[in-house]
């Protein structure tokens, strides 16, 4: 029978041709030319109704077994062909997880606040607690409170950073020359006992060179107490230094003036590279300069509602830079702030 024979070549042809699609695309093409309204199958039932009555059940049931096989080949292949795409897919995704991984860039803390940290560790020790000022202030905390004259050089535009258009109630605002009202804060907020260190940035209106910043660090301390003499700064300062740069620093007090302590006194340390020999560093002294100290000022300690019949206290103002200078063997203050990655990255 013509009819059946054409159903037979439909289904192996189509199969055969089946075997060889993997794509989607052709798998869909394959499945309208075969199984659509107008495909093959389709077009040859047509031929059914030319047929004997007595036929038709015969070979309409031939052709839906035909039509049901194809579909089903259809079906498993299709199966087939998106498992091999995914299973591509994953091979191009493959990572080798024991391939070397890209070791991530690591930052580092900065020397500054490397030394500020080991300070502040230093003092917490014996009872210091680490607080902090605003860096643009107003002159009467920065000088008037601190008992620096209105004639003083400090205050002149020549050395200090004022703010535009920056007064008020309290004066002209600039941006702090020194750590040192963050003591007066200090005084008038709290009554005594007070013991305080106040690290931060200061500003000064200079000519830069190797050993002078515009912007630098400072550390203040403050102790104020009854019965608090210089021998107590003494003990203090030797016990950090001692801390910092080793067990055999030892302080000394050369006398200097500052106008909020008296008396005042500048700080020196025995050079840590010769132990007080003479060397470069120190230029042959033996002595390296920390900063500036002395007890507080009776009109300061006044000023900040403090009575200074009752109570004493002792200051101190050194910078922080310099310390992590001599703790590295850096020669120039202005590689810190320079950002420059190779300096920085000697600390990592
Ligand atoms: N503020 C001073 C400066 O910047 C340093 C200083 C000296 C601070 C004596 C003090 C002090 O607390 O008592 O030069």
């Amino acid at each position: 029978m013509e009819l059946i024979e054409r159903l037979e070549r439909i289904e192996r042809e189509s199969r055969a041709r089946l075997a060889t699609l993997d794509d989607p695309a052709a798998l869909e093409q394959w499945r309208l030319d075969v199984l659509g309204r107008k495909g093959h199958l389709a077009e040859a039932m047509k031929g059914l109704a030319t047929l004997p009555a007595s036929d038709r059940p015969m070979v309409g049931e031939r052709a839906n077994a035909a039509k049901l096989g194809l579909e089903a080949a259809f079906g498993s292949r299709l199966r087939e062909a998106s498992a091999t795409a995914r299973a591509r897919e994953l091979e191009g995704e493959r990572i080798d997880v024991t391939l070397p991984g890209r070791a991530p860039t690591k930052g580092s803390l900065h020397p500054v606040t490397m030394i500020r940290r080991e300070v502040e560790q230093a003092f917490a020790r014996l009872g210091f607690t680490s607080v902090e000022g605003p860096e643009v202030e107003w002159d009467h905390y920065n000088f008037t409170l601190l008992n620096i004259p209105p004639d003083h050089p400090a205050r002149d535009t020549q050395d200090s950073f004022y703010i535009q258009g920056g007064t008020g109630e309290l004066g002209e605002m600039l941006l702090r020359t020194q750590t040192s009202p963050v003591q007066v804060r200090t005084m008038l907020a709290h009554q005594p006992p007070i013991r305080i260190i106040a690290p931060g940035r200061t500003y000064r209106n200079e000519a830069t060179d190797a050993s002078h910043e515009a912007m630098f660090t400072q550390v203040e301390g403050l102790c104020v107490d009854k019965g608090v003499t210089l021998a107590d700064l003494r003990g203090t300062l030797t016990v950090v230094a001692r801390a910092l740069f080793g067990p055999q620093s030892e302080i000394r007090f050369r006398c200097g003036y500052f106008p909020f302590v008296e008396p005042g006194a500048e700080i020196d340390m025995t050079c840590h590279m010769c132990n007080g020999d003479g060397c470069r560093v120190c230029k042959r002294t033996g002595w390296i300069e920390l900063g500036g100290a002395g007890m507080v000022h009776p009109k300061v300690l006044a000023n900040a509602g403090i009575d200074p019949d009752v109570y004493s206290g002792w200051a101190f103002g050194c910078g922080l830079e310099r310390f992590a200078m001599l703790r590295y063997g850096i020669e120039d203050i202005r590689l810190f702030y320079d950002n420059d990655i190779r300096f920085l990255r000697q600390f990592a």
